[in-house]
């Protein structure tokens, strides 16, 4: 860690690699079910949405891990386990080798210090009674040795002007600003405490496509200017593509395929993430013209009773008998990284010539949905 102490100005710090190699975070074998109860008085537990089901990745010092899917995937679940806003029902995260899975009071103050979040939403994610100086100083109530009394003032115009915000707006309110201002609000008080990782959930998702790629562009900014490493959400693959080192794809509670930009962009081998590259809109008229486009048949099944064996089957056109069995585990079966198929085939997808046979297995078999396992519990 450097620190920039400019007269006059808050220390600013920059986070660089542990030599020691060890991770920043480490996920192992995560799992989040949410109980689904009925009745008012007597409430009956009568089954479990598994939100998160097994997911198992690493941060490393610097880098952004993209984690893309299907809303209702979990996405958003397992952001909220690694910053201990929901707590796992199996398995452990640990932040620099230290397990961190069940920290409580000032421990997880401190993890908190370090790891911070951006939220979907730029409007319901500020307190609109709040101004802007404020919203962006208030974690120093909780952190106050992070920035001295005194400084504080100075320091909120400098991380305004940091994200590309007039520092004289500092006594407005949240309504003052359009979305793609106050996602950037929501980036300064996400900066104030000098993390060292920050989690987007889909920040740019309810943005303009204009202003989507000017906050990407200060995101990458600020992480080549703080050292920082991001886990940033996405439904979209084409919106991570240009901010990621590696990408995790997830399917129904589970990672089906992690890799570099360039393995899964170029070389992906999971059926699902070929669908999802072949929805990706291609510019160059030529390649255009040559792409492929996978239609995904079937609903995606509801997480409160997943299909047995690869809970991709139901909509994969390569499915087996032995993917209604066994769960295919995420390994490297020959292509370079790790995928959960048993049939991993990689593929280039984007501009590339893809032969996609019909499927090979039933699909008529009855798939119970988010909406009939809703009518089926009553919750
Ligand atoms: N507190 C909760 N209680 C019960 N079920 C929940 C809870 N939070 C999430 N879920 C369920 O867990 C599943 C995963 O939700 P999650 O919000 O993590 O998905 P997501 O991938 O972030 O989706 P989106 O892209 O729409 O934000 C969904 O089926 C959701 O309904
Ligand atoms: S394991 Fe079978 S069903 Fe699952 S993705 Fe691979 S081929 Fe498709
Ligand atoms: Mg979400």
């Amino acid at each position: 860690m450097t620190t920039d102490t400019t007269p006059g100005a808050a220390p600013t710090v920059r986070h660089e690699a542990d030599p020691s190699g060890v991770p920043l975070l480490r996920v192992e074998g995560l799992v989040k079910h949410f109980p689904i109860t009925q009745g008012i008085v007597f409430k009956k537990t009568v089954g479990q949405v598994r939100a998160v089901d097994g997911v198992n990745f690493e941060l490393r010092s610097g880098e952004t891990l993209g984690l893309v899917g299907e809303s209702g995937c979990g996405k958003s679940t397992v952001s909220k386990l690694l910053m201990q806003l929901e707590k796992p029902t199996a398995g452990k995260v640990y932040y620099k080798g230290e397990d961190v899975t069940h920290l409580s009071g000032k421990d997880l103050r401190r993890l908190r210090r370090n790891i911070q979040i951006i939220f979907q939403d730029p409007y319901s994610s500020l307190n609109p009674r709040m101004t802007v100086g404020d919203i962006v100083g208030e974690p120093w109530e909780i952190h106050p040795d992070v920035v001295p009394k005194g400084q504080r003032s100075q320091r909120v115009r400098e991380l305004l002007e940091r994200v590309g915000l007039n520092p004289d707006f500092v006594n407005r309110y949240p309504h003052q600003f359009s979305g793609g201002q106050r996602q950037r609000i929501g980036i300064a008080r996400a900066l104030a405490l000098q993390p060292e990782i920050i989690v987007c959930d889909e920040p740019v998702s309810a943005l303009d496509v204009s202003v989507q790629a000017q906050v990407v562009n200060l995101l990458e900014e600020l992480k080549r200017d703080f050292g920082l490493a991001y886990i940033f959400i996405a439904h979209d693959l084409s919106v991570v593509r240009h901010i990621s080192d590696r990408v995790a794809v997830m399917y129904l509670g589970s990672i089906v395929e992690i890799g570099t930009e360039d393995e899964i962009y170029e070389q992906s081998a999971h059926p699902y993430t070929q669908a999802l590259l072949s929805a990706v809109p291609v510019l160059d008229p030529v390649a255009r013209s040559q792409k492929t486009r996978i239609m995904l048949t079937g609903d995606v099944p509801s997480p409160a009773n997943p299909p047995s064996g690869c809970r991709f089957r139901t909509r994969c056109w390569k499915a087996q008998d032995i993917c209604a069995t066994d769960p295919p585990e995420l390994v490297d079966r020959g292509q370079g990284h790790p995928v959960a198929c048993h049939f991993a085939e990689a593929v280039t997808i984007v501009g590339g010539d893809t032969h996609v046979p019909e499927p090979t297995t039933d699909l008529s078999e009855p798939v119970e949905t988010r909406a009939s396992a809703k009518r089926r519990t009553g919750s």
